[in-house]
């Protein structure tokens, strides 16, 4: 297992519109990409660049949405989980497995392009972690 780039950090919000706008009157952004839908995660994204990482904005599509429960008990929004690149994602797959650590469903296709697993939280020190093959090409 090679450990790789902080991709990004995932941010849930009841609304990126209104995210957006924080981060590009509070923050200074100005490299912020256009929403779109990731249907087979339930939920609609939005990146916004910092030089370093990203920002990656999640605001549920409905209510069976995975990150619907978290806006109930956090209905501002907040932090939700740190996304790592690694090489190969079955090789990390395997790796995690080998630790004893679960690993939340099998890799699917994530936000850019790359197959991505989540493992969860209570066995990574109550961070929900994101694991995504890092992108073949130069970001
Ligand atoms: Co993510």
């Amino acid at each position: 297992m090679k450990l790789g780039r902080l991709n990004h950090i995932g941010v849930a919000t009841p609304s990126i519109e209104q995210s957006v706008a924080l981060y590009r009157e509070r923050m200074g952004a100005t490299q912020i990409g256009e929403p779109f839908d990731l249907p087979a995660q339930g939920v609609r994204v939005c990146f916004v660049d910092a030089p370093n990482t990203q920002v990656e904005l999640i605001e549920p599509l409905g209510p069976e949405s995975p990150i619907a429960k978290f806006l109930e008990k956090n209905p501002e929004g907040g932090q939700h989980h740190v996304c790592f690149e690694v090489p190969d994602i079955g090789d990390a797959v395997a790796w995690f497995k080998g630790k004893g650590v679960r690993v939340l469903g099998e890799p699917r296709i994530g936000a850019h392009g790359t197959p991505i697993v989540f493992l969860h939280p209570k066995d990574m020190g109550g961070v929900l972690t994101e694991i995504m093959e890092s992108p073949r090409q130069a970001h």
